[in-house]
């Protein structure tokens, strides 16, 4: 069967190996597949949840679209766009929000974890987000969504949403009812100095994450750097459960050589991180220091970066628009 992709990523910065692993591989794989239609969409509505400073959002635009090239995204194959530019997304994100339920939203983790304790004083679009990412994937007709492990609730209340929808209307199968595509067992990739809390382009410490545009020294260093246990490396998986960094670094050696993490743990166990960390460190590099100098190469040719944003507005504009269309007829309106 043919699959519709659909996936988004925040143009906020700092993207990172946990994207990379955890969504944009997944991407390139599937963009491969000559049998999917992709889209790739730069969130940039949703960016501005959190305060942005408008000369920043507009390069870290341009960063994720070099990101997703440089990372084997062919825009000749998959449509690359950035969200504002077709207006159907706010439209349609409106009408769910008159569809999605408040009870739902507020079981959405995400948000109780940004709002922190003061959630009176959150904007409303941080709440809402989850409806804008429902409109983004429902609007395309979208079968299958590749993210990492923080976006699973948002899409079963795109799920619930496409549901409430098609039964309120009496429309079997208006919106297609979307699949998560989630990588087991390295969808969610650790802080480098804390096993137990996610990889994210926002925490303080930049040792904590490898990005996508760090340079060989870089990634060595913060390899080098990352937290551990004093103990060898374990021989069991249920030994390795229980050492959240050793996990995370096993995972991560796992993922970027398609090995299982049986197969890692018979090749380290006894011996020392040291040892362990000099081979990973080299994993990482082999991986993410062509991309790395490919997203500074594709920076410096706006002009190209433009363009392949704007003929993917076009093109998605046209499904998008398409959809709304019909949404409208629907109401009423
Ligand atoms: P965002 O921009 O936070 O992250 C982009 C993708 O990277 C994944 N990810 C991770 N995966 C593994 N380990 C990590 N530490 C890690 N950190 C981030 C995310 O799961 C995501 O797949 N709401 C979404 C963007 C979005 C979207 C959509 C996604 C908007 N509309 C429609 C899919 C479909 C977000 O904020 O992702």
């Amino acid at each position: 069967m043919e699959k519709k992709i659909f996936s988004g990523v925040q143009p906020t910065g700092n993207l990172h190996l946990g994207n990379y692993l955890g969504a944009i591989k997944n991407f390139v794989d599937l963009n491969n597949d000559t049998k999917n239609e992709c889209i790739f969409c730069v969130v940039d509505l949703h960016a501005i949840t959190v305060s942005q400073n408008p000369k920043e959002l507009k390069s870290s635009i341009h960063e994720t679209v070099a990101t997703f090239v440089a990372s084997g995204i062919d825009p000749q194959k998959s449509i690359i766009f950035n969200q504002s530019k077709v207006s159907a997304h706010s439209e349609a994100a409106w009408i769910l929000s008159c569809v999605a339920k408040m009870g739902w939203l507020n079981r959405m983790t995400q948000f109780k974890e940004k709002a922190g304790k003061d959630k009176e004083k959150a904007n409303i679009g941080l709440y809402s987000y989850p409806v804008l990412m429902a409109a983004d994937i429902l609007l395309y007709d979208s079968t299958h969504v590749p993210v990492g492990d923080d976006q699973k609730q948002h899409l079963e209340l795109c799920r619930d949403i496409a549901q409430k929808f098609n039964n309120d209307f009496e429309i079997e199968n208006f919106f297609i009812i979307p699949e998560p595509l989630i990588k087991k067992g390295f969808s969610r990739i650790m802080s480098l100095k804390d096993g137990l809390k996610k990889m994210s382009k926002s925490e303080v410490s930049d040792l904590s994450r490898i990005n996508l545009t760090d340079d060989k020294d870089q990634i060595a260093n913060k390899i080098k750097k990352a937290k551990t246990d004093t103990l060898p490396l374990p021989s069991t998986i249920e030994e390795l459960e229980k050492r959240p960094e050793a996990k995370n670094l096993m995972g991560i050696y796992s993922s970027l050589t398609n090995n299982t993490f049986r197969k890692s743990i018979d090749e380290f166990a006894g011996k020392n991180f040291s040892e362990f960390k000099e081979k990973l460190s080299d994993i990482v590099i082999n991986e993410i220091n062509p991309i790395s100098m490919k997203i500074k190469e594709l920076l410096e040719d706006k002009v190209f970066l433009e363009k392949i944003l704007k003929d993917g507005c076009e093109k998605a504009n046209e499904i998008a628009s398409k959809k709304v269309k019909k949404i409208h007829e629907i109401l009423g309106f």
